[in-house]
């Protein structure tokens, strides 16, 4: 595996494999990596060679207070995770590099970044965006793997894509969860004790939310008092959102219809931990993917 620092080697790379006709698969990270990370860089193995990995803790998408400074940076332990499994290219580079001196550029994909973790997160979403655009214009891959567990995120990207017609096909992927359904996140690793056990309260929302829809239930109110039953039941749990929305549009539906989603958010302690449920309907009723 090759460690790459500046754009420009990055640019020269990516270049070079796409003129030999190669197909580049590409999964963008801010490190701290789990199994998580690592379906989404076996998923790119399957399909492309090379695979490029970043590894960026990008500063433009952490708000005044949030974890920036916090946020766990294993960079030895990041590479010991990659090089077994093959990784081509790992894309990491300091933050002046990315943002220089004077940068003023920012992209904003309206509609799908104000609500839910935009609300919570003002301006969250324009630094995704901002970096995700920017590696995409430098490592230009057929392929980009994201991850279900930010599903915003993932839909706010493909909007990016389709809006400034970009050569990358987006792939969104499972959410992993450990044995007792905690969503992986890197985020994790700031749960200690009780709070590990509580932080399961999220994956629990969700699961009581399934049985209602597996019992026939279609009305998204009674759902989302399904989901905050289980979260308020949770003394270290306190509740940013649980909703149901459309999975286009993240509108909040009235009634399951077509594909929706249902998405938590909450502080476990002082860690804000996300989650979510694919609902799509199917001529059997719903299939639910948690
Ligand atoms: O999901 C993440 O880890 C980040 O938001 C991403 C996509 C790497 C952009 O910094």
């Amino acid at each position: 595996m090759e460690i790459i620092r500046t754009v420009e080697w990055m640019k020269q790379v990516a270049r070079a494999a796409r003129s030999d006709g190669r197909i580049v698969g590409f999964v963008p990270t801010m490190g701290a990596l789990h199994e998580g990370h690592l379906s989404l860089v076996r998923a790119a193995l399957l399909q492309c060679r090379p695979v490029v990995v970043s590894i960026f803790v990008n500063p433009t998408q952490f708000g005044p207070g949030e974890d920036f400074e916090r946020y766990p940076r294993q960079f030895e332990r990041d590479c010991a995770l990659l090089e077994p499994l093959a990784v081509d290219y790992l894309f990491a580079p300091e933050a002046s590099e990315l943002y220089p001196a004077g940068f003023r550029t920012y992209v904003q994909v309206e509609g799908l970044s104000e609500r839910l973790e935009g609300r919570s997160r003002p301006g969250h979403f324009r630094g995704v965006a901002t970096v995700v655009l920017k590696l995409l214009e430098i490592v230009q891959p057929t392929f980009a793997y994201f991850g279900r567990k930010d599903a915003q995120q993932a839909r706010i990207i493909q909007q990016m894509v389709a809006d400034l017609n970009l050569d990358t096909q987006i792939q969104v992927c499972p959410i992993v969860r450990e044995p007792d359904g905690l969503a992986m996140s890197s985020r994790n690793a700031y749960l200690q004790g009780a709070e590990r056990q509580a932080a399961t309260a999220l994956f629990r929302a969700l699961a009581a939310a399934r049985r209602e829809v597996e019992a026939g239930e279609r009305d998204a109110l009674r759902l989302v008092a399904a989901m905050r039953a289980v979260l308020d039941r949770e003394p270290l749990v306190s509740t940013d959102y649980a909703e149901i929305v459309d999975a286009e549009t993240f509108e909040p539906v009235v009634r399951l219809r077509r594909t929706c989603l249902a998405l938590v958010a909450a502080f476990v302690g002082s860690t804000r931990l996300i989650d979510n449920m694919l609902l799509e309907e199917t001529d059997e009723g719903f299939r639910v993917t948690l």
